[in-house]
């Protein structure tokens, strides 16, 4: 291999790049040393802004088959042909901490698919949780400030063992059922490749005939669930703050290829008004009784990324990022999100962050979006505007029946009418086996016991007995606080 020379971003030759330029060999520096001034002022660049949330995560490439035509539910191009693999980067990220934060600590997981379809980019930002914590988007600055190290003290950097996350939780009644998710030993898990992925928002799938069907999404790991209890966790947090980054990385490097199978629940737009919950409501599950689990098809992880600041770091996810044959639901936390991601994009990334190298869609793109910091595309020719005489790119109609639900109704700013706080909690509390309420019960109680203020844990635990009182009575158990 030809040995490469080393020289400034300029192709100045570097002669010395240990040494500057100094009069005398004592010094002082001369403000004439470019190569200094260069490698320094780059290197003072060399952050950008973590995410504000997510901010820790691993990525993989791979790619995503389909089992069988999805025509009949929706034109989505990439649903079409199990002949055809669709490419797909991963990103595996946990929710709280800060970019150096440890891996094993309890949080929610992310788990953001993109995948490069020929009609552009679908993301599919999920997490490895079903439910969310709140269901209006109006809420979620609220629930990150809540959850995040507390203003005047930075204290702490990634627990939600604190005052201010169980004050706003107590008072926020609708995250019950994400409770017993997030401290059950689901909030720990022990792999990302056993790891179960959710869309928890509600999508439509649209067909060429216009029929529309209200979905979610669910990744399977092929090598099953697995988690960590409270003790194994804690331990390796401090062992090895990035083990669910290693293990993803290394079972690649070693040819153990990742995969999950990709399924729905769909529910037909009639049955929606009649279900005893709302369904586009992110605080709830579908009963998978009523609504079963349909496999779609298969993802397999096989690559590491050659540079992780390029291709993971600067890696950009948002469900507004959608394909023909793919819809929002009304879901207001949905709804939200799809303003959310690209707005802090453009604030992380800059104007142009859709052009790096794992953001840019493999189908052309073309428009008159033009310059911007850090444009890198040589566009050609005199026109960058429309309606234009002298070329430039030409809007199409999108295939079939075309998507135009007919949607009325006051401006208002309210709750939906189903909320039932506490259901599905109770529900999902009821189904556990003893050790999984065990682990449940101490998580909770080893968290609450971080919260300095009585009326708070009160609150919370009034929550949780209003879900089981059961669970009220065994958490309070749990704090020896019996009467
Ligand atoms: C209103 C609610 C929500 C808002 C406003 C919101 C906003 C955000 C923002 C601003 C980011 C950082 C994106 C970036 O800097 O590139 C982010 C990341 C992320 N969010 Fe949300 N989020 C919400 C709810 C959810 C829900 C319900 C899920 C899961 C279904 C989710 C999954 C993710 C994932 C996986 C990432 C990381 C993407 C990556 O790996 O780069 N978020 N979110």
């Amino acid at each position: 291999m030809a040995e490469e020379k080393m020289t400034t971003n300029q192709g100045y030759p570097i002669s010395d790049d240990n040494s500057s330029l100094t009069v005398g060999n004592r010094g002082p520096t001369l403000l004439q040393d470019f190569q200094f001034i260069e490698k320094i002022a780059h290197f003072d660049r060399e952050r950008i802004p973590e995410r504000v949330v997510h901010a820790k995560g691993a990525g993989a490439f791979g790619y995503f088959l389909v089992y069988k035509s999805m025509a009949k539910y929706t034109k989505a191009q990439f649903l079409q042909d199990p002949s055809a693999k669709t490419p797909v980067f991963v990103r595996f990220s946990t929710v709280a901490g800060s970019r150096g934060s440890a891996d094993t600590v309890r949080d929610v997981r992310g788990f953001a698919t993109k995948f490069y379809t020929k009609e552009g980019n679908y993301d599919l930002v999920g997490n490895d949780i079903p439910v969310f914590f709140i269901r209006d988007a109006m809420k979620f600055p609220d629930l990150v400030h809540s959850v995040k190290a507390e203003p005047h003290n930075n204290i702490p950097s990634s627990s939600t063992g604190h005052n201010n996350f169980w004050d706003f939780i107590s008072l926020t009644p609708e995250a019950t059922h994400m409770l017993t998710w997030v401290f059950s030993d689901r909030g720990t898990p022990a792999s990302y490749r056993k790891m179960e992925g959710f869309g928890v928002n509600t999508y439509k799938w649209v067909s060429n005939e216009g029929k529309t069907t209200l979905i979610k999404y669910h990744w399977k790991p092929k090598l099953g669930v697995k988690n960590f209890d409270r003790e194994k966790a804690t331990r390796i947090a401090g062992e090895d703050p990035d083990y669910l980054t290693r293990d993803l990385w290394e079972a690649i490097e070693r040819g153990e290829y990742v995969e999950y199978e990709f399924f729905v629940q769909m529910m037909d737009m009639s049955e929606e008004q009649n279900q005893s919950f709302d369904p586009l409501d992110p605080t709830k599950t579908w009963p998978e009784d009523k609504f079963p689990l349909m496999p779609v098809g298969k993802m397999v992880l096989d690559r590491n990324p050659e540079n992780f600041f390029t291709e993971v770091e600067q890696a950009a996810f948002c469900p507004a990022n959608l394909v023909p044959g793919i819809e929002f639901s009304d879901d207001k936390l949905l709804q939200g999100r799809t303003f959310s991601y690209v707005d802090t994009q453009r604030y992380r990334l800059g104007a142009n962050f859709h052009e790096l190298p794992t953001n840019r869609p493999l189908s052309p793109t073309a428009n008159n979006q033009r310059d911007g910091a850090m444009q890198s595309q040589v566009f050609q020719g005199p026109v960058n505007f429309g309606p234009s005489s002298r070329g430039g790119p030409v809007t199409t109609p999108v295939e079939g029946t075309p998507y135009s639900p007919h949607i009325q109704g006051n401006l208002v700013r309210e709750k939906i009418k189903k909320t039932d706080d506490f259901s599905q909690a109770g529900e999902r509390y009821r189904s556990m086996s003893k050790t999984e309420i065990k682990h449940l019960v101490e998580n909770l109680v080893a968290d609450l016991s971080h919260v300095t203020d009585p009326a708070i844990q009160k609150r919370a635990i009034e929550n949780l007995a209003k879900a089981d009182e059961g669970l009220g009575r065994a958490v309070v158990a749990g704090f020896g606080l019996e009467k």
